[in-house]
C-alpha cells in the first residue's frame, strides 16, 4: 500500500519512479568515472534503484521485501565514492529529473533528500 499525500503519489506513482530510475542510469552510462565503479550492465542497477526511490518516497516497501534492510552506506563500501563521483551522480540525478518532468516542489524536496544521502555515501577521498 502506498499512503496518499506522499511524494510518490503526488509525482505519479510507479511510473514516475521508474522514470527518474530509468534516465538517472542512461546518464550515469555516459560519465566514465563513474562508468569505472558501476557494471557495464546498467539494467538491474536501475531496476534496484527504482525499489528503493519508491520505499524512500513514502511508496510500497519494495526495496525492503526484495533486498532487506537498505544500509546503503554498508552496500557502498566496496566502491570508491568520491567527492568528484558524488557530484557526477547528483548531476545525473538533476538532468534526470528534468527529463522525467518532476515538477516543483517535488522535484526540490527529492533532489534535497538525494543529496543529503549521496554525501553520506562518500567513502574515499578524490
Ligand atoms: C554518491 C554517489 C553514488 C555512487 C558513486 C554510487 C555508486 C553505486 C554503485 C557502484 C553501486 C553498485 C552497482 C549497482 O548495484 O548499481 C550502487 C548501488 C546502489 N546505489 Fe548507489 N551510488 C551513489 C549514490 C547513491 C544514492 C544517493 C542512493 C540512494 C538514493 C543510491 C542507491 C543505491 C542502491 C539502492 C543501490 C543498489 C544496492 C543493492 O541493493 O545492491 N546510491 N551505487
Amino acid at each position: 500500500m502506498s499512503i496518499p499525500g506522499t511524494i510518490y503519489e503526488a509525482i505519479g506513482g510507479q511510473e514516475a519512479i521508474d522514470n527518474i530510475a530509468n534516465n538517472l542510469y542512461k546518464h550515469v552510462a555516459q560519465e566514465p568515472k563513474l562508468m569505472e565503479i558501476f557494471p557495464e550492465d546498467l539494467n538491474e542497477s536501475a531496476r534496484k534503484q527504482s525499489l528503493f526511490l519508491t520505499q524512500l518516497f513514502g511508496g510500497p516497501q519494495l526495496y525492503l521485501e526484495e533486498r532487506g534492510h537498505p544500509m546503503l552506506k554498508r552496500r557502498h563500501l566496496e566502491f570508491e565514492v568520491t567527492h568528484e563521483r558524488k557530484v557526477l551522480w547528483l548531476k545525473c540525478m538533476d538532468k534526470s529529473l528534468e527529463e522525467s518532468q518532476i515538477e516543483e516542489p517535488y522535484r526540490s524536496a527529492i533532489f534535497q533528500r538525494l543529496t543529503m544521502t549521496a554525501e553520506h555515501m562518500v567513502n574515499t577521498l578524490d
